[in-house]
């Protein structure tokens, strides 16, 4: 061998395109650690107006903007019982700046109170792909920048992008599709950490459709893969993110529907294949499952950790939920004033279950609610 050996300080290696300072990567390290820590999870109540309104048509509530804030302040106003078991809420954007009007105060206050962390969807939806029949992309990275910029002068820590992916008869998700999905989570994760935001990264395999357990954790190994890799590429800094997955499941329309235990040996073989170890916490959303169906899944993975399994986990796992954290609290309040009590207890209640389940101690309940909660092609 001859000539000069290169320094690796001088090559191309040596630069990262994403220039974090070492405080910044201590901030969102932070951040992200505290919001899984000590076995708690996050409460997803960003639904769009839109979504929204489809909850309240079910309890026959008017979806104003009254009602939304009065429906959410009264979760909010559980957060002193409530912080064991959540360490952050994502907003949608209303919610960041809605006030009470008796306390002249931001209704997000309630939570800050209590050092839940704030964070916010900052995705516009989805729209269809050219070229990838029956498949979709998600909108919103134009101005994402300023705009992560802004909420993060408003109180927000972290964000949520949903990417949305399907499995179906016809062969998706493409690898077109996996590579747009993957590679537009990878720039919006690289924007909120240049802005100070805990990226959320939720590439979504949808559970519409009658396939087998085994193809979706095929399907999910591979998106999985495809996630890390796009990560990488765009330099985003992996200790600073969080990983909103669903869990590896038979297909919603499935004759033959796996249970808790194979649900949790698959998600977490799955996994262990191809999330990195430095990534701190596994936030899974809930995906239309009832809502003592998706704590039990969340107990089951844990209970991993134990033996006669001894399987040693690198992240948190732990939950993110939207309907399975939401769906008794609605259903009690009902749009009634006098009802806002046992809807705060229904919260509780889930709440409480789902940090039992990330400590694998979650012994089910009699009384919890079972009905799927699933939605056809559900949009957030
Ligand atoms: P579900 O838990 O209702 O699936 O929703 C969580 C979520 O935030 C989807 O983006």
């Amino acid at each position: 061998m001859s000539g000069e050996i290169v320094s690796w300080e001088n090559s191309k290696w040596a630069e990262n395109s994403n220039p974090l300072s070492v405080e910044q990567k201590k901030e969102l390290r932070d951040i992200a650690q505290r919001i899984v820590a000590d076995g708690r999870g996050i409460l997803a109540a960003d639904e769009s107006t839109g979504t929204f309104g489809k909850r309240m048509a079910s309890i026959g509530v008017e979806n104003s903007e009254t009602n939304r804030r009065i429906y959410r302040q009264t979760l909010f106003e559980q957060a002193a019982r409530v912080k064991p078991y959540i360490g952050g809420v994502i907003l949608f954007e209303e919610t960041l700046y809605q006030v009470d009007p008796v306390s002249g105060e931001r209704i997000v206050r309630l939570l800050q109170a209590q050092n839940i962390t704030l964070g916010i969807k900052v995705d516009q939806g989805i729209k269809d792909q050219e070229g990838c029949p029956g498949e979709v992309v998600t909108k919103g990275l134009d101005g994402l920048s300023a705009r992560c910029k802004q909420y993060k002068k408003d109180g927000c820590d972290f964000a949520k992008w949903r990417g949305v992916l399907k499995i179906q008869a016809s062969g998706t998700p493409s690898d077109a599709n996996i590579k747009a999905v993957t590679s537009d989570l990878a720039k919006y994760a690289r924007m909120c950490q240049q802005n100070g935001l805990v990226p959320i990264v939720e590439p979504e395999i949808l559970p519409d459709g009658d396939h087998s357990i085994e193809v979706c954790q095929r399907v999910a190994e591979k998106v999985l893969s495809a996630q890390y890799k796009e990560l990488i590429e765009h330099d985003v800094y992996i200790e600073g993110t969080l990983l909103k997955p669903n869990m590896v499941t038979s297909g919603q329309s499935c004759v033959d529907k796996a249970g808790h235990d194979e649900i949790a040996l698959r998600t977490v073989t799955a996994f262990k294949r191809v999330v990195p170890p430095a990534m701190p916490g596994v936030v899974f959303l809930s995906g239309g499952m009832s809502e003592e169906d998706a704590s039990l899944n969340l107990n089951a993975m844990n209970s991993l950790r134990q033996p006669p399994h001894s399987i040693d986990i690198p992240w948190k796992l732990s939950f993110s939920f939207g309907r399975a954290l939401q769906a008794s609290a609605i259903k009690a309040w009902a749009g009634k004033d006098e009802n806002r009590a046992a809807c705060g207890e229904a919260f509780y209640q889930r709440a409480k279950a789902n940090g039992e389940a990330c400590h694998g101690m979650y012994k089910g309940s009699g009384d919890a609610n079972t009905d799927s909660l699933f939605v056809a092609n559900h949009v957030y």
